[in-house]
């Protein structure tokens, strides 16, 4: 599975990336309000620290706003991706992006038809939110589940990128139901590391090893 981190923050985009297990980054505005910095400067800045594709979200809501701003986002990089909602303005601007080859992030799914949709329109990814779909009484990882099925038995090319992952729970259940790429904060990814028994697994052999008197 493809480890994207869901922010803006430079500081946590590099500590991640230098760890080799960052495959991409999405943002989105909300994001990038966070982070307070200039929309095209931090993305030129995040494209810069990562190989894989960086999700910019376009902010126009119709078909021709979509695409001409989407011309101002391709020009940041080459690992640039397009991030449009779903509608079906959106779905026009990914089928005319993807036509030209440019890699599009369909986002805000919280439907398997919404995702099968995207699919037809050429998405390069799909973005189920699990989290908000929980948040209002759905099972995110049923829409996960469907998506997948429908994905699988059609052939769809369209990558599964499970947004909205709240904690290490999400994470493990993509994993198990086969979405190809999971985006979390940072905090959530630095999480998955983490477990007490590590902890004091390290904590007996630190003590053992002091006992022997040797250093290496
Ligand atoms: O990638 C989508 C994500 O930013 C939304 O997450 O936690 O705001 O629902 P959240």
């Amino acid at each position: 599975m493809k480890f994207f981190v869901d922010t803006a923050e430079i500081k946590d985009i590099k500590e991640l990336a230098a760890t080799g297990l960052l495959d991409g980054v999405t943002t989105n505005p909300s994001l990038i309000a966070k982070s307070g910095r200039d929309f095209l400067e931090v993305t030129k800045e995040i494209c810069s620290i990562v190989d894989g594709p960086v999700s910019a979200e376009v902010i126009a809501l119709d078909h021709e706003g979509m695409m001409r701003e989407a011309e101002i986002l391709r020009k940041i990089a080459d690992n640039v991706c397009i991030k449009v909602p779903l509608t079906i303005d959106g779905l026009k601007t990914c089928k005319a992006l993807t036509s030209d080859g440019t890699k599009v992030n369909v986002t805000l799914c919280f439907s398997a038809n919404q995702a099968l949709l995207a699919a037809k329109a050429g998405a390069s990814f799909i973005s189920p939110f699990i989290g908000r779909h929980d948040d209002n009484g759905f099972d995110g990882m049923d829409l996960i589940r469907d998506i997948r099925l429908i994905y699988d038995n059609y052939a769809y090319e369209t990558e599964i990128l499970a947004a909205s992952i709240r904690h290490g729970v999400h994470v493990l259940e993509c994993a198990r139901i086969g979405a190809d790429v999971m985006t979390a904060p940072p905090a959530v990814i630095k999480g998955l590391v983490k477990h007490v028994l590590t902890d004091k697994g390290i904590e007996g052999f630190m003590a053992d090893w002091a006992k022997t008197g040797q250093s290496l």
